[in-house]
């Protein structure tokens, strides 16, 4: 296909995702405001100028998610990639789950778990329904409906904003000199999808992947399963204790884990992360904006954490992750910041 047909197309595509978004959470909340009127939210609505504002910063992601793909950084499929079978699957599941999320929001319900789950052993700040999610991340269901529920949320740009830390952690994989065979690692991988993204852009190299949740990392093997190459490695574990030896990654990424960690856990996911790269090893981390840099979108990051439950987005949005970058160690911290997401760019010091 000529570039500038597949680049009508994809453009296209995201346009259907941002409208098929808008429309389900349009029509959602008016439903819940005649069945379930929530009692506790105080969200202040957003002016035009802010709205117009996102809407440019939108254009501009999926523009450099194109620049992307043209230079090379990874196939120009990806850009089309979508689970439609999950989605013809699951989005009935993803609207009558509504009416439990919008009980527990008026309960101010955010610790309910089936009762057939074990939450024995987990850190206590991971019991939570975050997003008011049944059974938080501790079920198969769950695990089924995250990807739909987070592409509605961001009508259709997670994964564009997932492949922002393709291009640095490749840029720096190369210029430390490491070869296609890397070893690369994403902390708190969820369904898989960066690792999904990961692989087409970096064929050769051996991945990993961890994560707390069972369930969510039976999903993200199915996922990986489904598609061709190299099943990356996954393991349950806490990226406060990532079970690998020293310098053992030459790479490592983390996509939308800090805003739902403590801020103690976040340092100790940023040490952890500096442990186990090698000398010259490049991180990159994703996760939403902060008030620090984007000021601008203020009342978005208020409104957030009040409609989905995120009992630590609020701290999260003042936290000096590059200070707590260059605490552990790592050095040329630098920031991008795409649409709802910032990333943090950074390298662990070449031995002595
Ligand atoms: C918002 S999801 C992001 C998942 C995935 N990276 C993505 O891009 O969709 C947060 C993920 O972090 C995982 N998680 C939370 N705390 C963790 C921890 N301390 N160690 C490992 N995984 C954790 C959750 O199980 C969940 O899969």
């Amino acid at each position: 296909m000529p570039d500038t047909i597949t680049k009508l197309a994809y453009q296209a595509f995201q346009q259907g995702k941002s409208y098929f978004g808008l429309a389900h959470k349009t029509v959602s909340t008016q439903v819940m405001q005649t069945v379930s009127p929530p009692r506790h939210l105080q969200t202040s609505p957003m002016d035009l100028k802010v709205l117009q504002m996102l809407q440019q910063r939108m254009s501009a992601l999926l523009e450099t998610d194109w620049q992307d793909a043209e230079a090379g950084v990874y196939p120009k499929e990806l850009l089309f990639d979508n689970p439609w079978d999950d989605f013809f699957r699951f989005y009935p599941l993803v609207c009558l789950d509504l009416p439990k999320i919008w009980d527990r929001l008026n309960k101010r319900d955010y610790q309910t778990f089936a009762d057939d789950i074990d939450t024995t052993g987990y850190p206590q700040y991971y019991l939570q329904n975050f997003h008011h999610q049944t059974d938080g991340y501790l079920s198969d269901m769950s695990a089924n409906l995250y990807d739909l529920q987070v592409e509605i949320l961001f009508n259709g740009t997670a994964d564009p904003m997932r492949r922002r830390v393709l291009a640095p952690l490749k840029q720096g994989l190369a210029e430390a000199g490491f070869g296609a065979g890397a070893k690369v690692l994403d902390v708190a991988c969820g369904t898989g999808r960066t690792l999904s993204m990961l692989r087409d852009a970096l064929p050769k190299a051996s991945l990993y992947g961890v994560d707390l949740s069972p369930t969510y990392l039976r999903k993200a093997n199915e996922n990986l399963m489904a598609k061709p190459g190299v099943l990356p490695q996954l393991i349950q574990a806490n990226g406060e204790n990532l079970p690998f030896v020293d310098d053992y990654f030459e790479g490592a990424v983390s996509v939308f884990l800090f805003h739902e960690l403590p801020p103690a856990a976040r340092q100790n996911v940023i040490n952890e992360m500096y442990r186990v790269v090698k000398p010259g090893g490049t991180v990159v981390l994703c996760d939403s904006i902060q008030r620090l840099d984007s000021p601008e979108f203020e009342v978005a990051m208020e409104n957030f954490p009040q409609m989905f439950h995120e009992p630590y987005y609020r701290h999260y949005t003042t936290d000096d992750l590059n200070q707590r970058l260059s605490d552990a160690g790592f050095e040329a911290v630098s920031n991008q910041v795409h649409f709802m997401s910032k990333y943090w760019v950074c390298r662990k010091p070449a031995a002595v």
